[in-house]
């Protein structure tokens, strides 16, 4: 999971007390390097789930890599995973490939099915929010994140997690983001990944954070504003500033069919949109991807929103859908399959030139 342009972090279930390791193989690399670090100078480390950083690597690094698996009280007890292959991101190369899921709410057969149409050999796979149904559960946490369903829903398309107003939901919401997200880092990031530049935003609850129904859990609000000032600066790195393509994934929509609001959550996230809105129009934001609201929307841009808005994802597995972009330099192509592989929405984004 997490992959960036060095690295990524790659976490595994044990079933007692282990440490782990993960070997690397590349090109440049046929002997085996060993990353067996966690970052505070041990070797990782659980009773529940093991979890590696892999550091240190560069753009585009093609590679394959293993999970080495030991048990602390007796080291003859130990499992080697399988081979896997994994390409870093890389802001150079002319093409990606990358799909989107939301709302799955650990719906098993959504997930299988999704797991069974979504193509491998991906750059990446956005789980763009609402991965649970509220974290009543403390041991729901890791198998609803590492395998839903029974799935090995990772391979071949490393993933990035968004997380959903559910995600922080519960007793337990607030172990999530440390399963998932590395030690000094967000829960929001910008990725490149060739010619499309991506910005992870995250929405947070769909209703004030004095909610009764959140018994004091959440400062989302606090979350939104300080993403508000990282998006000024975000906007300005070459990397992101200049892409051919501009998508932001969130998952509260920004826009939704009125602008009326009509429950008493929100269908979308105006507390977000009031704080971004201007960052997003100024980087020339050209697409958001979200889901929340379980029903397919497309709304095309309008004066006052440049931005096209689509809705997917959904724990149904007769409603839910498939998101997937692919790009090159000229064009973004974005389909939207519902889970029988039938195209919802078939659309095109013209490559946009560097900022001025
Ligand atoms: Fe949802």
């Amino acid at each position: 999971m997490g992959p960036g342009e060095d690295g990524f972090d790659v976490a595994w279930t044990v079933p007692f007390l282990c440490r782990g390791w993960v070997e690397l193989v590349s090109r440049d690399h046929p002997e085996p390097l060993v990353f067996a670090h966690d970052g505070y100078g041990f070797i990782p480390q659980g009773t529940e789930v093991i979890r590696v950083p892999v550091t240190g690597l560069h753009p585009g690094m093609e590679l394959r890599f293993r999970a080495v698996t030991e048990s602390m009280d007796d080291p003859s007890v130990r499992r080697t995973s399988d081979w896997r292959s994994l390409r870093t991101l890389d802001p150079a190369k002319g093409h990606t490939r990358f799909a989107v899921w939301s709302d799955t709410h650990s719906q098993e057969e959504t997930i299988r099915t999704l797991d069974r149409i979504t193509p491998r050999d991906l750059d990446f796979l956005a789980w763009n929010g609402d991965i649970c149904n509220d974290w009543h559960e403390e041991d729901a946490l890791i198998p609803t994140l590492l395998h839903p369903g029974g799935t090995d829903f990772t391979r071949g398309r490393p993933m990035i997690f968004n997380p959903g107003n559910h995600d922080v939901r519960g007793t337990w919401g607030f172990r999530l983001p440390s399963l998932v997200f590395r030690p000094g880092t967000k829960p929001y990031r910008a990725v490149r990944s060739g010619p499309v530049a991506i910005l992870f935003l995250n929405t947070g609850e769909d209703k004030p954070d004095h909610h009764p129904t959140f018994h004091g859990r959440v400062a989302c609000q606090t979350l939104r504003e300080e993403q508000a000032l990282w998006l000024k600066q975000i906007i300005r790195e070459p990397a992101i500033r200049d892409a051919p393509f501009r998508i932001v994934c969130c998952h509260l929509p920004l826009r939704w069919i009125v602008e009326k609001k009509v429950y008493d959550y929100d269908c979308c996230s105006e507390r977000s949109r009031i704080l971004w809105h201007n960052s997003l129009i100024e980087w020339g934001a050209q697409l958001i991807l979200s889901g929340h609201t379980h029903q397919f929307t497309y709304l095309p841009p309008e004066d006052g929103f440049p931005y096209a808005q689509v809705i997917g994802g959904g724990p149904d597995p007769q409603t839910s859908t498939l998101i997937q972009a692919e790009a090159d330099k000229k064009t973004f192509k974005l389909t939207v399959l519902n889970l029988r592989k039938e195209p919802l929405l078939e659309e095109k984004f013209p490559a946009l030139s560097p900022s001025p």
